[in-house]
């Protein structure tokens, strides 16, 4: 019998939960022992309390809810060989042999690197007389990781659980501030969550129908600020006296510093005369019910990931199993790690051409 544990790491992304009761339950299926292991790679350290054997029933009521009923954390332990050992420790001790990963880059890199160091603790395990009267060791660790992240920046795959419902706060949230900014004559720079990508800010603005969006993927030439004056100056002129103005956090002045939502505001209230409000989005974007799309994503990954470890047979695996144009789509993690730091950079341009387009700035001659 083949045992497999599952974590969630790093920031929460609704429809987790959805995506752990699709492993527990399929796992189950196949005829895996399964085990859930709480609070990310910080609980694969400390062992004990913190993993614990999950059935079917111990799932059931979780899809609907956002967060991670395993809990997440970042943790620093992990980042040390003397932590991986611990987790080595601890995974042979219950004759784990896969290894299921839900969370961002640094997550799935956490994976790959136990997966690789796996032999190599072992043997230093067995030398100092830790793994005591086990039967079988396993040889090897499988790993398997499914894209938990809000922010969308994965390499490998089209969508990450939980982007979904992030990008549905965020224009429900643009919604919200139409109806306060309009009554007002106002103009709100909104900020999104996204780290160093710019894609919710992105598909906000489009969703939201904004004004103008700023991303970490463009470089923003000296004279930014005039292209963005303008372009509001002109929507004003088409008599639509309330604006919105997207920012990702994650945006940066030609010089690579950060640009701020207070500084934005000072900009505008000051070259435009008008009156300017900072809305920062922050954790709502991450919190409540996952979409429907999200639960359907989780569930097909969940189900895919352990399709894939009973299929690997011998094979080492080490994936991320995506979603790319509909379709189930396996990604080494190592490219995965390696490309993602790229992904910033192939935005949809037709996406932004788009939304910087739609200003409406073309109607006026
Ligand atoms: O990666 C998800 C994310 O929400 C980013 O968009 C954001 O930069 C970061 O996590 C916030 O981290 P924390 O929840 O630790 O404040």
């Amino acid at each position: 019998e083949r045992s497999l544990a599952v974590l969630t790491s790093g920031g929460d992304a609704p429809g987790m939960n959805a995506a752990v009761r699709a492993v527990v339950r399929r796992a189950l299926d196949c005829g895996f022992k399964v085990y859930g292991i709480y609070n990310g790679y910080e609980g694969l350290v400390s062992g004990g309390e913190a993993i614990r054997p999950l059935g079917w029933n111990d799932v059931g009521g979780i899809l609907p809810r956002g967060g991670t009923f395993l809990g997440t954390a970042r943790s620093e332990r992990f980042r040390t060989l003397e932590g991986r050992r611990q987790a080595v420790r601890h995974l042979v001790t219950l004759g784990v042999d896969a290894l299921v990963v839900i969370g961002g880059d640094g997550s799935l890199m956490g994976a790959h690197v136990l997966a690789e160091e796996w032999p190599s603790h072992v043997e230093a395990l067995e030398k100092e007389g830790l793994l005591g009267e086990l039967g079988k060791v396993p040889p090897s660790l499988d790993v398997v990781g499914l894209p938990g992240s809000i922010d969308n920046d994965l390499y490998g795959t089209d969508m990450s659980i939980g982007v979904d419902t992030a990008l549905n706060h965020i224009v429900r949230a643009i919604d919200d501030l139409t109806s306060t900014a309009a009554s007002h004559q106002r103009t709100f720079v909104v900020e999104t969550m996204g780290r160093h990508c710019g894609y919710l800010a992105l598909m906000g603005a489009l969703g939201g129908g904004a004004s103008w969006v700023l991303v970490p993927e463009e470089e923003l030439d000296l004279r930014w600020h005039h292209k963005m004056i303008r372009a509001i100056e002109k929507a004003r002129a088409i008599g639509r006296p309330h604006q919105m103005v997207v920012v990702a956090e994650g945006a940066r002045h030609p010089d690579g510093l950060p640009i701020r939502t207070e500084e934005l505001k000072k900009i505008l209230a000051d070259r435009l005369g008008i009156d300017v409000r900072v809305t920062v989005l922050g954790h709502v974007q991450r919190g409540g019910a996952p979409s429907a799309f999200d639960r359907i994503l989780a569930t097909r990954l969940g189900v895919a990931a352990v399709d894939a470890l009973v299929q690997a047979g011998d094979r080492p695996l080490r994936h991320m199993i995506g979603l790319q144009k509909n379709r189930i789509h396996m990604t080494l993690l190592m490219e995965v790690v390696e490309k993602s730091q790229a992904v910033g950079q192939q935005i949809d341009q037709g996406a932004y051409r788009e939304a910087q387009r739609l200003r409406g700035e073309s109607f006026v001659r």
